[in-house]
């Protein structure tokens, strides 16, 4: 029943700073596929952040943040609808909907939430568990089409589909709400942790070290790359050399998100290289990237009044989407709605 061009729905958490997993496995790819034919709405989730404490005195700037990350990364917000959810309040209401939709089994089986609540599964909020719900709330809201994220997110965009297909299966509306396709591509769909090639890069890790972050000036991100965990091999002339060399292969990954070339073809120009030779031309490589974005995102963060203009004017515009697609949530589900 979904007769609108494609769209595309994506999110990032405003908490903690942008890290080079956010930009490649995410916002790259939020750029990309603008004016390829979607209609494409990206949203500052959060909502989503606050299922974990947030420091109301930085949250505001946290998310002014992370919308300066998408602009000077190249979202365009006259092709695109760039929005901070808690402005459009139907979200929420979606997502309560959808708590009562969404079964305590299906929940249960979240790796997300397993990972991040570990043994404190007692203390965490409620919120953090009902998150994936509230996720697909964000997505179903617009019925988007395509949503881009990393790996880590494949597990709540499935379970998006499931109680897309429940609540249309339920309550006899048929193709009401679309199968959401998670768009997981390219070579750094998991950019993995510097001095752990087993774990996520992620905002939160330990160490500042352990990332690259958006923010970080040359000299710092030169650094991270230096001291960055590999094993003493040389590398490989295939990519089947990489084979049991996590560290090793998330560099090249790394390397080949920013150039946009597939790993095959830095390992091709890298053949027998050894980290003295690698590592600075990645850390070259990165700088000549991140450098222009970060420059902007200062820029940016210097008019933050600009900032708050486009993410008002992008929640009207996300709210005249979201709004008559609620209201026949609401009707489907038999609430009454008499003013
Ligand atoms: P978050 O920062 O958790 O809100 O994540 C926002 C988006 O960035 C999601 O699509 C994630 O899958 C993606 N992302 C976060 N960390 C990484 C990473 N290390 N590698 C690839 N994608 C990531
Ligand atoms: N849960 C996602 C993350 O932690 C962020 C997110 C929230 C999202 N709502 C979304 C991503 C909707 C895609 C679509 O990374």
């Amino acid at each position: 029943m979904t007769t609108h061009t494609p769209r595309v729905f994506s999110g990032i958490k405003p908490s903690g700073g942008l890290t080079l997993g956010n930009y490649l496995g995410a916002i790259k790819r939020f750029v990309d596929m603008q004016g390829q034919g979607f209609e494409t709405i990206y949203c500052v989730v959060d909502l989503h952040a606050i299922t974990v404490w947030q420091d109301p005195k930085e949250l505001k700037d946290a998310t002014r943040e992370v919308a300066a990350g998408f602009l000077a990364s190249g979202i365009d917000p006259t092709q695109s609808i760039l929005f901070n959810q808690s402005q459009v309040s139907a979200h929420a209401e979606l997502g309560w909907l959808f708590n009562c939709v969404a079964r305590m089994g299906w929940m249960n089986r979240m790796t997300q939430f397993k990972d991040k609540a570990g043994k404190n599964a007692e203390k965490v909020s409620l919120g953090l568990y009902a998150y994936p719900s509230l996720m697909a709330a964000d997505i179903l809201l617009y019925h988007a089409t395509h949503v881009p994220v990393g790996e880590d997110q494949k597990q709540h965009v499935e379970l998006t589909r499931d109680i897309a297909a429940k609540f249309n299966h339920d309550f006899k509306a048929e193709g009401f709400f679309p199968m959401p396709e998670p768009i997981i591509d390219g070579p750094a769909t998991r950019v993995m942790n510097l001095r752990d090639g087993s774990k996520k890069m992620s905002k939160s890790g330990e160490s500042d070290m352990e990332r690259i972050n958006m923010t970080d000036d040359a000299d710092t991100i030169a650094k991270k790359f230096k001291k960055a965990r590999t094993d003493p091999d040389a590398l490989p002339d295939t990519l089947e050399g990489l084979k049991g060399r996590p560290e090793a292969r998330n560099l090249v990954d790394i390397y080949a998100a920013l150039s946009e070339a597939t790993p095959e073809a830095v390992i091709a120009e890298y053949a027998g290289a050894g980290w003295g030779r690698f590592k600075p031309a990645l850390a070259d490589l990165a700088v000549e990237k991140l450098a222009p974005i970060s420059t902007e995102m200062a820029r940016l963060m210097g008019d933050k009044a600009e900032i708050d203009r486009i993410l008002g004017e992008g929640a009207d515009r996300a709210d005249a989407i979201a709004q008559p697609i609620l209201d026949q949530a609401y009707d489907i589900t038999g609430l009454l709605r008499s003013r």
